[in-house]
């Protein structure tokens, strides 16, 4: 039996990319999942395969309304807070709705889930809380000034996991994720992220946009490897594990115009004719780190977590679901 046959996981923002994936996992491994989610980005279509499974239940609600967050908490026995407005550029043009969901809805999340009795939040924080720091790779105790509205708020989630931690002894553990990609990532709208960008151009034998000279680099980490991060930080009985932010990635990196050689090369396989395409260069984007790469030491050595897929097989995995599903 698993260690999460017992428990009740309430899953902030389950509707969408990762957090879908994350209740699979919980699923698959016996935990009673509460998926909480008011479909801004998310979508039904990557949960309705759980609906009929009775350890699981769907509350369509937001996390801005401190009434919901304590209707979701109840009977739960950990919290894995996903819920965000996502995207840098979307932060830059309205960061006021920004600030109100991962923010406020934050704090809502985490009072609410202290109020229940709740000790273990695991929650999404972003490689972007590194901010102007020049060093690379990223180690969690150097970060710099902030980039983006975005990068604020995921960086005021850890201010404020730390007075919790402090103050009433909950167990935070704040996840930076690099650049994750995967099935289910949303290549729609104009805040898709880059690789289902890219592929969904190229699916369409149209050139993708690339922001810049293609320079700026990313450390890309696929799907599993997070899902795999979050099931260690919820089950983790370590003491000195908890209280901590943690860098969730390879520690490896791509620049953009790799990236883009890289999936062409990938769907070739399908599609001969895409070969021939050529990006198109546009102007970098306000609010961009030029560069990502994390160290992934501490998670190793605090939290036993080892990329299990490594961005290369990620890219082909992504590619080959992608092919299925968007045609
Ligand atoms: N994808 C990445 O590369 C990446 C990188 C760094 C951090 N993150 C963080 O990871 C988390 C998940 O991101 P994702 O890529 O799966 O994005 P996503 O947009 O697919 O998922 C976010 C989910 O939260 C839901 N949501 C948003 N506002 C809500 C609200 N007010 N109330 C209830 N639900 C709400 C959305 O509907 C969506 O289902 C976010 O916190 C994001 O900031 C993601």
């Amino acid at each position: 039996m698993s260690e999460l046959s017992n428990c009740k996981i309430l899953v902030t923002g389950g509707a969408g990319f990762i957090g879908s994936h994350i209740c699979d996992k919980l699923l698959e491994k016996g935990a009673e999942v509460v998926c909480l989610d008011n479909f801004i980005t998310g979508h039904l279509r990557n949960i309705e395969h759980n609906q009929s499974n009775p350890k699981f239940k769907l509350i369509e609600g937001d996390i801005r309304d401190i009434e919901t967050c304590k209707k979701a908490m109840i009977g739960c026995t950990h919290v894995c807070h996903q819920a965000a407005l996502g995207s840098v550029p979307r932060s830059v043009k309205d960061p006021l709705t920004t600030n109100e969901i991962n923010i406020t809805g934050t704090l809502n999340i985490f009072f609410s889930a202290y109020e229940a009795g709740i000790k273990r939040i695991v929650f999404a924080s972003s490689s972007s809380c590194y901010g102007d720091e020049p060093n690379l790779p990223k180690v969690e105790s150097k970060i710099g000034i902030p980039l983006s509205p975005y990068a604020i708020t995921k960086f005021s989630g850890e201010l404020y996991a730390r007075i919790f931690n402090s103050l009433y002894g909950m167990e935070m553990i704040g996840l930076r994720y690099f650049n994750v990609f995967g099935p289910r990532q949303d290549p729609e709208g104009m805040y898709a992220a880059v690789i289902p960008k890219f592929v969904q151009s190229l699916i369409k034998e149209k050139s993708p946009e690339i922001n810049g000279d293609g320079s700026y680099s990313r450390d890309f980490t696929f799907i599993e490897n997070v899902v795999e991060m979050n099931i260690l930080a919820l089950t983790t009985t370590s003491k000195e594990a908890t209280g901590l932010n943690y860098n969730v990635a390879c520690g490896q990196r791509l620049t953009i115009l790799d990236l883009f050689l890289e999936i062409r090369l990938l769907l070739t396989d399908f599609n001969l004719s895409i070969a021939k395409i050529k990006p198109i260069h546009v102007d970098p984007r306000p609010g961009d780190i030029p560069h990502s790469l994390a160290s992934i030491d501490l998670a190793k050595d605090l939290i036993g977590y080892n990329p299990k897929i490594m961005p290369k097989e990620g890219l082909s995995l992504a590619i080959k679901w992608y092919w299925e599903n968007l045609q």
